[in-house]
């Protein structure tokens, strides 16, 4: 059992049509396996520029599209009851169960309540997680009635994350219309996210580095 058979399970499938379409109701932006894929995928991108073995971004990429699965039971506790959901699924699949208690663990731990980033396949989930602002996540179509999420994943024209294997820096290059949201309220809104990338790159044994509009904010 590996990723892309978990992309074609059609009970997390499920799960995810579910939680998204109740955070829509909510007035969330996309969370749909677009989103979680992507981190998925980042995850993965991250841990291997920083050399780690493919067990681990294998495992990454496993726990990053199953990371907000929660969401179908309730959105505050979401990482929890994922991690719960996960596990279940995981061990139904006979998967091994060190690498299920690892991706358990990653799920539950992922949200910004989180203190600290406790081993490297979290760290880079959080990270992908975290940086995946775009304008195609907001599914609000009356600009009157945007939140501050709205607002701000709308303004963002692109994002890039690269990372520097030999000086272990994770650079994040964002584009911000600032006719729509201003730098301030990105940082208003990212403020507590942008704490746990820090403390997720520290996990990472590296370093994070922010840029709006070609300006270096962090
Ligand atoms: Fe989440
Ligand atoms: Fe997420």
């Amino acid at each position: 059992m590996n990723y892309s058979d978990i992309l074609k399970n059609t009970e997390i499938i499920d799960y995810y049509q579910i939680g998204n379409m109740i955070l829509g109701k909510q007035g969330f932006i996309d969370h749909s396996p677009v989103h979680t894929r992507l981190v998925a995928e980042r995850a993965a991108k991250i841990l291997d520029s920083l050399g780690y073995s493919e067990e681990e971004l294998e495992l990454a990429r496993i726990a990053g599209y199953l990371h907000d699965i929660g969401n179908a039971i309730n959105r505050s506790a979401h990482a929890e009851y994922g991690a719960i959901i996960a596990s279940g699924i995981l061990k139904d699949l006979d998967m091994d169960m060190k690498e299920r208690v690892q991706i358990v663990s990653s799920i539950a731990n992922h949200e910004e309540s989180v203190e600290a980033v406790p081993d490297p396949i979290t760290a880079a989930i959080i990270i992908a997680d975290k940086t995946d602002v775009r304008r195609a996540r907001v599914r609000e179509r009356n600009i009157e009635a945007f939140n501050i999420n709205d607002k701000v994943n709308n303004a963002v024209t692109s994002t890039q994350l690269d990372c520097d294997p030999s000086e272990r820096k994770i650079t994040l290059t964002l584009n911000i219309d600032e006719s729509i949201s201003t730098i301030y309220d990105y940082f208003e809104m990212f403020r507590g996210r942008m704490l746990m990338c820090t403390r997720a790159a520290d996990t990472l044994e590296a370093k994070l580095e922010i840029f709006v509009n070609g300006q270096k904010v962090l």
